[in-house]
């Protein structure tokens, strides 16, 4: 049955309106940093050093207490000839953390990847690649010594399987390189945190597993090791279910845990629809560690989408970082500040524009639903999201002309790329179809 006039007037009279749309200034008050340290948590991210001025140096320094230097402690950039050492970014960013009151992740001492060529094409006995690393353990920790709040000590030792990665220190040490890496970094800077940092070990799994088997028979021969890195270069809508409890299960082997190199890929071209999600990802990933005591805090990598790895990694895959190219903060920021306990004020619909929902066609089980966003003269949006509850059961299926998602009874339908701007005067619309039993009363529906 089709509703009648009266009704639907009805249910455009009861609309309410809100609009959500990113504010454009690039920080938020309070600042990240500012929300993580009443929760006694770390909020960091990876750094270039050549980039840290302007506004790129005013959002790294505003919103962030802890800096990773992107590059500038590998092996390779400190030591790109044997013997000659390059420290100038590495100081750089040393410097500006300290200048603005942050600490700072060193990364990275004993990696397979970003090595000299002199030390991967050289031939080396055992005793000499022990030694070789022993000496760059002892010469980068002790550079910095008593200013580095935690080193990545060993980066990477595990294949996805749980076995050993075969590198350099593996094949010319033995699993020991490990040990004795940690016993030399420990021995450089007794201070420092001292952590082990992989990929694809934030939910439980074979590799995870593996790690806390290390960790664990570390501990019990008390070699030094204080913490794990969840790296958790994470894709967009496969973000473990697990997280939370292999956080926690580290966390009761008694170490640290930190996430230490976030970003959430997706396939580009980006969308509303898809960086709502994000949003939604980025909150669930703090949060998890928001949530366990010894969870010490999350490192994204690289803040701006304009200093991201991943186009260059993943061709045709991107905006994995809280702000856009130009600086502009993205969902993915706002998801951060309500898992660090912060509100999100959004910004009123302009009071012209409203949406209206209306059921064109109706039959035994199904029905099509249809939505207006609708704009007087004087007002417009650029971007829309339009959200409802359904009172008695009602699913959505199939969208047109909008990305809708539905949780329980409550929906959620985001503009296409095509169709996000409504001209001041101008309405669009989007479709639907939809199943009902019963009764098919229509929801108020909310602009935001
Ligand atoms: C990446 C850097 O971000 C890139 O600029 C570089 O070209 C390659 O390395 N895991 C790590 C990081 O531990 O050091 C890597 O950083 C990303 C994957």
């Amino acid at each position: 049955m089709r509703p009648s006039l009266s009704t639907l007037l009805t249910g455009i009279a009861a609309l309410a309106a809100l609009l959500v749309t990113a504010p454009t200034a690039h920080a938020a008050d309070p600042p990240l940093r500012d929300l993580a340290a009443a929760k006694g948590k770390a909020i960091g991210t990876a750094v270039t050093g050549s980039k840290l001025t302007g506004t790129y140096g005013d959002i790294a320094a505003g919103e962030f207490n802890w800096l990773t230097p992107g590059n500038a402690m590998k092996w390779g950039s400190v030591e790109p000839t044997r013997g000659n050492f390059n420290w100038t970014e590495a100081d750089q960013i040393v410097a500006f953390a300290e200048a603005h009151d942050q600490d700072v992740r060193g990364h990275t001492l004993v990696w397979h990847s970003q090595n000299p060529s002199w030390l991967t094409n050289g031939t080396w006995t055992p005793a000499q690649l022990g030694t070789l690393m022993n000496d760059h353990i002892a010469l980068e920790v002790g550079r910095y010594k008593g200013r580095l709040a935690a080193w990545d000590v060993v980066n990477e030792p595990f294949n996805e399987d749980g076995t050993y990665r075969q590198t350099v220190w593996y094949n010319g040490l033995g699993a020991d390189y490990i040990a004795q890496a940690l016993t030399a970094a420990r021995a450089a800077d007794p201070a420092a945190r001292l952590y082990i940092n992989d990929y694809n070990v934030e939910g439980v799994n074979a590799k995870s597993t593996a790690l806390y088997n290390l960790v664990r028979d570390l501990k019990a021969r008390g070699v030094p090791i204080d913490g794990v890195g969840l790296q958790a270069h994470l894709i967009l809508g496969q973000v473990p279910s697990t997280l939370q409890q292999n956080i926690q299960r580290f966390a009761d082997l008694g170490v640290d845990v930190a996430i230490t190199e976030l970003d959430i890929r997706m396939q580009l071209p980006s969308t509303a629809a898809k960086l709502a999600q994000q949003r939604t990802e980025y909150d669930a990933v703090v949060k998890a560690c928001v949530a366990v005591t010894r969870c010490t805090g999350v490192t994204v990598w690289g803040f701006t989408d304009s200093d991201s790895w991943i186009p260059d990694t993943f061709p045709g895959q991107g905006a994995a970082t809280p702000y856009d190219e130009n600086y502009a903060p993205k969902p993915a920021y706002y998801g951060i500040v309500t898992a660090l306990g912060g509100t999100v004020t959004e910004p009123p619909v302009p009071a012209g524009c409203s949406a209206a929902y209306s059921v064109p066609n109706q039959w035994n089980t199904g029905f099509t639903g249809n939505v207006t966003i609708s704009c007087a003269a004087g007002s417009s949006l650029s971007s829309w999201r339009v959200t409802w509850t359904f009172g008695a059961g009602q699913q959505v299926g199939q969208a047109w002309n909008a990305t809708c998602t539905q949780t329980g009874a409550a929906v959620s339908c985001a503009n296409a790329s095509w169709n996000g701007g409504v001209p001041s005067g101008g309405s669009v619309s989007f479709g639907f179809n939809g199943t009902w039993t019963g009764s098919n009363p229509l929801p108020t529906v909310t602009l935001g």
